[in-house]
């Protein structure tokens, strides 16, 4: 998705004779994650990315769904959901549609044992608590809080963590997570109204080559099913690479507010968006300054789409009573809005130091198992004092 980008030894035409030392030829391997149509990257890899000496059996990872259907305003503590040591064991699926599957995490250790590869779904994971490196076949990202990893579906990985305390919210896309269309030129340059631009894009660092044969084990997660592969040499074993599909990093705390004289709606928040989804970003900024405005956000009914919003950090002058890694769910079909005295006490207010991430879905998630077990049942009446 982003910009071309290129690390490590490549050759000097594609498709042709890339020789290692001893002589014999690089594997070249094309990836992207919509075929031949879309951004794709070529890799060199050592040995050839086809070599399974081992296959398991595989375990079901579905989410439990506890309600197909609901018209209810909810809150969760994200919070509450328990720290495990393994990363992938730790992802607990909350809320989830044919598009979007949302996890809370808060994993212990780093996946040293086993690399993972996620074959659905892009994976958009912001970092809430916690730093480490993000090791991928491209290189390594570094990350930290605040930090979204873009990871394209089917780019493998694993995640090392500097301290046992990480607390996560990972968005999984089944379709390419993308840089909004409204800030892309129409070659695909950021425009000078987005809210970023490349200069805040962290690409891959560090192009590691691992030349070792043995036995490595891949975890791989395809419909709700994690299979096990074996495979005879290390995964990162590439020797160079370019292209425009690859992990990246991007920081929310990079992103930067538009605002105005009067309330600016939802939109000017847009970071990511996918098929039927948006993320956005609620950052710092100066509130509404025409002398008679109200910063409390309207009364709104988003009778097309469900909002997620999680809260990261500061305080949030519309809602009561929220605390980091609440998530509050307004489903379309019932307005929302401030909690009463929540407009008052904003007239002039002259800034927020509000962070949060909101995912918009255009088709109604569903709550599972997970989700009850942190849920604040009190909230559908809130308003009401
Ligand atoms: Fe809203």
């Amino acid at each position: 998705m982003p910009f071309y980008h290129s690390l490590g030894k490549i050759p000097h035409k594609r498709h042709t004779q890339f020789r290692k030392p001893d002589g014999g030829l690089y594997a070249e391997q094309l990836f992207s994650t919509e075929g031949f149509s879309s951004d794709s990257s070529l890799l060199y890899h050592t040995y050839a990315p086809t070599d399974i000496i081992q296959v398991g059996e595989p375990y079901g990872v579905q989410p439990k769904i506890a309600e197909e259907k609901m018209l209810k305003h909810r809150s969760f503590q994200g919070f509450k959901v328990v720290p495990e040591k393994d990363y992938l064991t730790s992802r607990k699926a909350v809320l989830v549609n044919s598009d979007v599957e949302i996890s809370l995490a808060s994993p212990q250790e780093s996946t040293k044992d086993y690399f993972f590869k996620n074959a659905d779904a892009d994976e958009v994971i912001f970092i809430h608590e916690g730093s480490g490196k993000l090791k991928t076949p491209y290189g390594s990202l570094d990350f930290a809080y605040g930090d979204y990893l873009v990871v394209p579906r089917g780019t493998i990985y694993q995640i090392h963590f500097d301290r046992p305390d990480n607390r996560l919210f990972i968005v999984e896309s089944f379709s390419p997570v993308r840089f909004p269309k409204k800030y892309l030129s129409p070659f695909g340059q950021l425009l000078e109204h987005s809210p970023y631009c490349e200069r805040d894009i962290r690409a891959p660092m560090d192009l590691e080559t691992h030349d070792e044969k043995g036995d490595f084990l891949m975890l791989i997660k395809k419909q709700g099913q994690l299979y096990t592969f074996h495979y005879g040499h290390h995964p990162f074993d590439v020797i160079g690479w370019d292209g425009c599909c690859y992990p990246f990093a991007f920081s929310i705390h990079d992103f930067e507010p538009i605002t105005g004289r009067v309330h600016q709606p939802p939109p000017v928040h847009l970071t990511f968006e996918g098929r039927n989804f948006v993320i956005c970003s609620f950052v710092p900024r100066l509130f509404d300054y025409h002398p008679q405005s109200i910063p409390a956000p309207y009364n709104h009914s988003n009778i097309d789409s469900d909002e997620l919003l999680y809260y990261v950090d500061g305080d949030f002058m519309s809602r009561k009573h929220v605390t980091r890694g609440q998530m509050t769910l307004h489903p379309g079909g019932i307005p929302h809005g401030p909690h009463p005295g929540a407009v008052e006490r904003s007239l002039g207010a002259r800034e927020t130091k509000e962070l949060a991430v909101m995912v918009d879905t255009f088709h109604p998630l569903k709550t599972t198992q997970t989700a009850l077990e942190i849920e604040d049942e009190t909230y559908i009446m809130s308003w009401a004092e």
